[in-house]
C-alpha cells in the first residue's frame, strides 16, 4: 500500500510518499520564507504560499520516488488543529487527487501525529508520557496505546515554541526564534539572570509562560542589545524553559504513579524538540527514573508530511476514510 500525504498546517509545504514498511520514497519539507520579515505567520501569505508550492513539491515527489499518481493507493492530509485558510488548501488538494483517482482520502489530525511520531524510529512501550511542544502547543499526554492518547496537562497561555519566537523578537532576531535562541546561547551564560518559573510549584500538570515573556521584556527595555547580553539572556532563557518541562514531567510521572500506573516510556515530539539544550536536558535528569526516552527521527520534529503518511498507516483506511470530512482549526484529539 502506498500513501501520498500531504501537511500544511502552518508555514511549512509538505509531501511525502510511504509505503506500508515504512519506506520513505519521497519526503519533501518546504519551509516558507514570506514570514520570516514579519517575525511571525502571516495566514494569508501562508495559504497563498502552499497554493503555489504544493502542485510543485508533488510533482518533485512523484519523479522522486518513481512512482506514478495512479500509483497511490490512499491519500491523507493534515485536517487541523492549524491556519483555516492553510489546512483547506492542502485538504482539498489531496482530496481533489483521491477524487480524481477514485481513491480513499484519510483526514489526519496534526497533533495525533506529533505524539504517534516517535513509533516510527523507536519500539515505543505503553504506558507513556508524552510532552508536545511546537509553535501552537504545550501538552502533556498520557498514552496507553497508539489509538489512546489522553490530555493530562497543558499550557494556559503562550506555548513553549511560541515565547522562544517570542523572546527572539525582542532579541532582535528572526523567525523561527527557537533556531536562533538556541545557537546565541551557546555563548552565553546561563547564571546571568534569575528568570521566573511559572506554575513550577503549583500540584498540577498545567503551563504558564506569559509571564517568562513579560519578564524578558522588561529586562530587555533595561539594556542594551550587545552581543553579550543576547547570549546570556538566551541562555538563562533556555535554562528556565528546560527547569520548568522537566519539573513537570517528574510531576506527571508521580501523579501517575500514584494513580498505580507504571510508565514505561517518556517521548517528546514537535518542533522544540530539535533543541539539542533541552533534548540533553531531558536525557540527563530521567537517566535515574526507570523510563525509556524517544524523540521522533530527526526529519519528523518540525512540520513534516512523513508523519502525516506514518499516522495514515496505522489507520484502518476502510473505516478512517472521509472524502466530506471539513477542515477543522481547532480540531482536538477526541
Ligand atoms: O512542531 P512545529 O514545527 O510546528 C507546529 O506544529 O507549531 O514547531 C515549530 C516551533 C517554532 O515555534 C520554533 O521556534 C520551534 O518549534 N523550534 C525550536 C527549535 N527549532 C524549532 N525551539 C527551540 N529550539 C529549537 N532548536
Ligand atoms: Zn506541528
Amino acid at each position: 500500500m502506498l500513501v501520498f500525504a500531504t501537511e500544511t498546517s502552518c508555514d511549512e509545504t509538505s509531501v511525502c510518499i510511504m509505503d506500508k514498511n515504512k519506506h520513505i520514497y519521497s519526503h519533501i519539507v518546504f519551509t516558507q520564507e514570506a514570514h520570516k520579515k514579519h517575525g511571525g505567520v502571516v495566514p494569508e501569505l501562508a495559504s497563498r504560499a502552499h497554493l503555489e508550492i504544493l502542485q510543485n513539491i508533488t510533482q518533485i515527489a512523484l519523479k522522486e520516488s518513481g512512482k506514478k499518481i495512479s500509483d497511490i493507493d490512499v491519500f491523507a492530509s493534515t485536517c487541523g488543529p492549524g491556519l483555516i485558510g492553510p489546512l483547506l488548501i492542502g485538504s482539498t488538494f489531496t482530496k481533489s487527487l483521491a477524487i480524481g483517482l477514485n481513491k480513499p482520502f484519510v483526514p489526519i489530525n496534526h497533533i495525533e501525529s506529533h505524539v504517534l511520531s516517535p513509533t516510527y524510529n523507536n519500539k515505543v512501550e505503553y504506558p507513556q508520557v508524552c510532552l508536545l511542544l511546537t509553535g501552537g502547543h504545550t501538552e502533556i499526554y498520557h498514552v496507553t496505546s497508539k489509538k489512546n492518547i489522553n490530555l493530562i496537562g497543558e499550557t494556559l497561555d503562550d506555548a513553549v515554541g511560541e515565547t522562544f519566537d517570542k523572546v527572539a523578537k525582542l532579541l532582535g532576531l528572526s523567525y523561527p526564534g527557537g533556531p536562533e535562541i538556541e545557537q546565541r546561547a551557546l555563548n552565553g551564560d546561563e547564571t546571568t539572570f534569575d528568570l521566573p518559573a511559572p506554575l513550577i510549584n503549583e500540584d498540577n500538570l498545567n503551563f504558564s509562560f506569559s509571564g517568562l515573556k513579560t519578564a524578558i521584556n522588561h529586562i530587555v527595555k533595561k539594556n542594551s542589545l550587545n552581543t553579550e547580553f543576547i547570549a546570556n539572556l538566551s541562555a538563562s532563557f533556555q535554562f528556565c524553559v528546560s527547569k520548568i518541562l522537566i519539573e513537570k514531567v517528574k510531576k506527571t510521572l508521580k501523579k501517575l504513579s500514584e494513580e498505580s500506573v507504571s510508565v514505561k516510556s517518556l517521548s517528546i515530539v514537535g518542533g522544540v524538540t530539535n533543541n539539542k539544550y533541552i533534548s540533553e536536558k531531558f536525557k540527563d535528569s530521567f537517566q535515574n527514573h526507570n523510563v525509556n526516552i524517544f524523540f521522533p527521527h530527526k526529519e519528523m520534529m518540525s512540520d513534516n508530511a512523513a508523519m502525516i503518511a506514518w499516522n495514515c498507516l496505522n489507520k484502518n483506511i476502510e473505516t478512517a476514510s472521509n472524502l466530506y470530512y471539513k477542515a477543522n482549526p481547532r480540531l482536538s484529539i477526541k
